[in-house]
């Protein structure tokens, strides 16, 4: 498998119309547009733990020869990560922590979490499912979720940046955090985890097209979340989603 390849696709779903306006210096964001794409995030990000979860599952579950052995460290690294192992707070937390603060500070407003856009709910259905099945299906929908993750959270702080002015210091370390943690290195780490570990598992053609299906099929599903942001954000067409 060409990890470059996968690479690549992985990161031009991350670089989409959206968050690369998000990221764009000479662009504003209102209070709405801002909670459209915070709270649809929250959706996809929230549950990362339990997707990685009920992956360790199903390679526990496969048997234990070496090579599984690799990828389930791989796994049981990245949920600690994720759940801040006890010394840390959960990266969930830590997102939630972060927008608020930005949006107390930018807006003067509480963000208000509520049900996400048709297709980012769809794409937290799915990649449950993606990370419930197959072990393979699993594994390519598992090093899409990684890769996918530098290149957003990378534009998600640009674009936080630029209102960095209007910040305490305190304030600002709240905001940056929950970004921080990952862009250290170790959300790369994530994704190269799985690159060291996984193609010795993948032998043949069959296990070849069922990892293509998770890993496309997640990024199909990105792919879609995103192009709903975009779209909601220029028209605010599901008001609905957030009423009282
Ligand atoms: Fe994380
Ligand atoms: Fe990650």
């Amino acid at each position: 498998m060409d990890y470059a390849f996968l690479k690549n696709r992985a990161r031009s779903v991350a670089h989409n119309d959206i968050l690369k306006r998000w990221a764009d210096p000479s662009e504003n964001f209102s209070f709405n547009d801002y909670s459209i794409i915070m709270n649809n995030l929250r959706h996809w990000l929230a549950p990362t733990v339990k997707r990685l979860e009920a992956g360790l599952e199903i390679l526990k579950e496969t048997g234990n020869d070496y090579a599984l052995d690799e990828i389930i460290h791989a796994f049981e690294h990245n949920i600690e990560d994720e759940k801040g192992d006890g010394k840390e707070s959960s990266h969930a937390y830590l997102f939630n922590k972060s927008t608020q603060t930005y949006s107390n500070a930018v807006y003067s407003k509480e963000i208000k979490f509520c049900k996400g856009l048709p297709t980012t709910m769809l794409l937290k259905k799915s990649s449950e499912d993606f990370f419930k099945g197959d072990l393979f299906v699993m594994l390519g929908a598992a090093l899409a979720q990684e890769i996918h993750a530098l290149p957003q959270l990378e534009l998600l702080l640009k674009g936080l940046e630029k209102n960095k002015s209007d910040f305490s210091e305190s304030e600002w370390d709240n905001v940056e955090y929950f970004y921080e943690i990952h862009l250290d290195g170790t959300e790369a780490r994530h994704a190269e985890d799985l690159n060291q570990t996984i193609w010795e598992l993948i032998d043949d053609e069959n296990k070849n097209t069922r990892f293509l299906e998770g890993f496309d099929g997640i990024l199909s599903h990105l792919d879609k979340f995103w192009n709903g942001i975009t779209e909601e954000v220029k028209f605010n067409e599901n008001t609905s989603l957030c009423a009282d």
